[in-house]
């Protein structure tokens, strides 16, 4: 960094959001600099979320495939022994890795990250002004354009507030020393579910305790049933319309009471998870003193090029409206960029893959069956199950289906949805059809090469017309 330097850009926050940002206004011939208050890039997402939960998520599905699988494969082998040391090891190194990767991005396209909590301060003429302050002193940095990109962080419930120990959030929840003997996990969402996966196959007991009736609902409500009924299989527990009232502690564990459709009762628990959704992280950013407007919910408001309501500030990821995803916030730093330089670019926010990484996975895009309803829109539906499907058969993964709906007089495809073996995978043929604008039978046209898990997409898109060949 050099001293009196003005930038084209300065980004607040390097998670996914803040660093494709930094990176495409550097391709674009901008000078950045990325103010960062952890010690790695990447963000909650590579350092205490997507991807540790990935690759925990993965060496944990080996782990149930080695004891519970391999004997259908004709493999017999001695009950596998968990080294978790060694999982964490590992995940913790993948975390490394990628952090170095996006440190070797910033130095091939010369943007300066700068370590410290950075604020907006008062204008000087037209430039805008941040203070950052590091853990010895603190400075201003001057520059054209800034970017807020500092994401969001887990929402306490007063009735049971995190204290880091036994009553804690994700970030713990991917680092305990030891398989809980119970563990209890307040909220059914996307980290519940699948923090409570990871848990149950490293040999926890999981119960899980969810205010709504059923979780996950932006998700079709058919998907959702198999998946609850298949990590139920799994042996997790839930209790749904349930929410919890109290708590409190008992010789290094901890009583949960709760209070549910079924009366009032009390868990006993070693850990508590509690997973309720996340909120916008934006207090150090003196967003009052800077005249920047915020919604009722915290979110920041911007326009359609992401610029708020303080002219040169832009603001994009959970800490603006809509679904709090790492690829959302990414397709809208390269936007904001881009306009920022004369482009008209522009995020297509019907058409964000969601995807929980359960097993069966769950993926989806595009609107429901439900959504569709209720906006009186005609469709119709194609569905197909991987029971029927080859591969799914030699994976000894048939649970769960493919669902296609399209527009009954367009053809137009509306909305996937998938539960089944690498619905995550799958769900990124579903993106680009509809993002291109196709319709059922465009997909259901396309090769889709044998034996593939992918031919249920096609056989489903053929169902939409009743003419899938192995119904
Ligand atoms: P979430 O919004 O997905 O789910 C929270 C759940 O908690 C909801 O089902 C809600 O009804 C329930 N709930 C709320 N208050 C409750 C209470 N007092 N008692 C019981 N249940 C209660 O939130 P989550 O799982 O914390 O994830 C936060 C964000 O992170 C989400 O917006 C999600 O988009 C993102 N995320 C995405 C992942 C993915 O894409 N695979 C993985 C992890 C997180």
């Amino acid at each position: 960094m050099e001293n009196g330097k003005i930038y084209d850009l300065i980004v607040i926050g390097a998670g996914p959001g803040g660093y494709t940002a930094a990176i495409r206004g550097a391709q674009l011939g901008m000078s950045v600099a990325v103010i960062e208050k952890r010690n790695r890039p990447g963000g909650v997402c590579l350092n205490e979320g997507c991807i540790p939960s990935k690759a925990f998520l993965d060496s944990s599905e080996y782990f149930a495939l080695a004891r519970d699988k391999f004997a259908t494969h004709g493999i017999n082998i001695e009950p596998p022994k968990l080294d978790l040391e060694r999982m964490m090891q590992r995940k913790d190194d993948i975390i490394q890795k990628n952090g170095d990767g996006i440190l070797y991005l910033f130095k091939k396209h010369k943007i300066d990250l700068i370590n410290g909590k950075g604020a907006l301060a008062a204008r000087e003429g037209e430039l805008h002004r941040v203070e950052v302050t590091d853990t010895e002193k603190s400075f201003h940095l001057e520059g054209k354009n800034i970017l807020l990109a500092t994401g969001s962080r887990a929402v306490e419930i007063p009735a049971i507030p995190f204290d880091g120990e036994l009553i804690v959030s994700a970030r713990e929840a991917l680092s305990f020393s030891e398989p809980p003997e119970h563990l209890l996990v307040v909220g059914a969402g996307y980290i519940g579910l699948e923090l409570g996966s990871i848990w149950k196959r490293l040999g926890s007991e999981v119960t899980v305790v969810e205010a709504l009736p059923k979780p996950l609902a932006s998700m079709d409500s058919q998907v959702v049933d198999t998946l609850i009924r298949a990590l139920k299989k799994q042996g997790l527990r839930f209790f749904f319309e349930t929410t919890v009232k109290g708590f409190s502690y008992n010789d290094g564990k901890v009583n949960v009471d709760i209070e549910g459709v079924s009366g009032t009762s009390s868990i006993k628990c070693s850990k508590v998870l509690v997973a309720v959704g996340r909120a916008p992280y934006t207090e150090a950013l003196n967003l009052p003193e800077a005249g920047i407007e915020t919604d009722n919910s915290g979110r920041i408001i911007v326009d359609e090029n992401y610029e708020t309501s303080a002219k040169g500030v832009h603001a994009i990821g959970d800490i603006i409206a809509g679904p709090m995803l790492a690829h959302k916030a990414s397709e809208e730093a390269v936007a904001a960029v881009e306009s920022l330089n004369g482009r008209k670019s522009k995020v297509d926010y019907s058409t964000i893959p969601g995807i929980c990484y359960t097993w069966p996975e769950v993926a989806s895009v595009g609107r429901s069956e439900e959504q569709l309803v209720k906006e009186g829109i005609p469709y119709s539906v194609g569905k197909f199950s991987f029971i029927a499907n080859g591969r799914a058969r030699c994976l000894d993964e048939t649970e769960g289906f493919v669902k296609i709906i399209a527009h009954t007089e367009t053809d137009k495809i509306l909305g996937v949805h998938i539960v089944g073996p690498k619905a995550s995978e799958l769900i990124a043929e579903a993106v680009i059809a509809m993002t291109l604008g196709a319709t059922a039978s465009d997909m259901a046209k396309a090769f889709h090469a044998h034996p593939t898990l992918s031919e249920a997409v096609k056989e489903a898109a053929l169902d939409v017309h009743g003419e899938a060949i192995h119904i």
